[in-house]
C-alpha cells in the first residue's frame, strides 16, 4: 500500500520525466538536419592583373545557394608585397564595416568600430580583428574562400 508521501514522490518523478522528454523532443526537432552543412567554396572575386599593388581594394562576391542568388563583399588588402582577403563583417554585431581610403581605416557605421589596414581593431567596441578569408589563385583569377 502506497501512502501520501511515496504517491506524491512518484508524481513528481513522472512530472520531471514528461517535462525533460518535451525539452529533449523540442530540441530534437529544432535541430537543422535538412539542413545542407556549411562549406567553404572558392569564388572568382578579380583577375590577378586587377590586384591592388598596394592599399585596399573592396569587391563582391556573387554567389548562389539553390536557385537563390546572394553577394557578399570582401576587402583585397595589399601590403608588403602580400595580398590577403578580409570579411566585412564587423566582429561586434555583424554590420558591414566600409574601407575609408582617406583615413586608411575600416569603419563600422553601427557603433564606431574602427580597424586598422590588417583589420585589427583600433578602437571602438570590436572585440577582434576583422575575419581573414583564405585567398588562392587558380589561373589568372584570384579567388576567396566563402563559408556558404
Ligand atoms: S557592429 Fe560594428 S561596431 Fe558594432
Amino acid at each position: 500500500m502506497m501512502n501520501r508521501r511515496s504517491v506524491l514522490k512518484r508524481a513528481i518523478y513522472w512530472i520531471i520525466c514528461l517535462f525533460g522528454s518535451l525539452v529533449a523532443g523540442a530540441s530534437f526537432s529544432l535541430y537543422p538536419f535538412g539542413l545542407p552543412r556549411k562549406t567553404t567554396r572558392y569564388l572568382p572575386v578579380l583577375p590577378l592583373e586587377e590586384a591592388p599593388r598596394k592599399g585596399v581594394k573592396t569587391v563582391l562576391i556573387p554567389f548562389t545557394v539553390g536557385d537563390k542568388r546572394y553577394e557578399r563583399r570582401a576587402f583585397l588588402v595589399a601590403t608588403d608585397g602580400s595580398l590577403m582577403a578580409l570579411s566585412s563583417q564587423c566582429t561586434h554585431l555583424g554590420c558591414l564595416v566600409n574601407w575609408d581610403a582617406n583615413r586608411k581605416e575600416f569603419l563600422c557605421p553601427c557603433h564606431g568600430g574602427r580597424y586598422d589596414v590588417l583589420g585589427r581593431p583600433i578602437s571602438g567596441p570590436p572585440p577582434a580583428p576583422l575575419a581573414v578569408l583564405p585567398l588562392k589563385v587558380e589561373g589568372d583569377m584570384i579567388h576567396v574562400g566563402v563559408r556558404i
